[in-house]
């Protein structure tokens, strides 16, 4: 189990840096620093600009997503019933998503985005109708 403090909450995570802009850059996530231990890792690409994804919330499921080239706009409805909206440019910065939150998630041109997961793959896990999802946190 890692130690470290979770998150109620989609919270934007900022990792270290090393190294500088001659020669670039290495972050690190490793499980003695995140909100959970990682189970699955998955990686999203050649998505078009005018596709959205997603369109699903998680029951349990944690993860954080990383736009580690280019730039992923995600869209949330949380468990609160808030709406929120985050830009991830940044390859050091992951956003955290705590279970229950709908996303979508539109990419830009060669974007890539990086996901570290709490759990291996369920379908079971799923909620791939918003009415549904709605009437869950309603
Ligand atoms: P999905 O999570 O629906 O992608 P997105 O929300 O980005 O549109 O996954 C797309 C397909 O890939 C779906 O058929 C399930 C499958 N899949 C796996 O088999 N294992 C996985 O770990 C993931 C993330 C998806």
């Amino acid at each position: 189990m890692s130690m470290n403090k979770t998150f109620d909450r989609p919270t934007i995570i900022h990792f270290n840096k090393i190294g500088n802009s001659s020669i670039g850059f290495i972050s690190i996530a490793e499980n003695s620093i995140l909100p959970f231990d990682i189970k699955r890792v998955y990686w999203t690409y050649f998505t078009p600009q005018d596709v959205i994804r997603g369109h699903h919330a998680h029951k349990d499921l944690q993860q954080i997503l990383f736009a580690v080239n280019g730039s992923i706009e995600v869209e949330l409805i949380t468990k609160e019933k808030e709406t929120l909206k985050f830009n991830l440019s940044n390859p050091s910065e992951g956003l955290y998503l705590p279970p229950m939150c709908w996303r979508t998630l539109q990419f830009s041109h060669s974007a890539v985005l990086l996901c570290l997961a709490s759990e291996e793959y369920t379908e079971s896990d799923y909620i791939r109708s918003k009415e549904e999802f709605l009437k869950l946190i309603a």
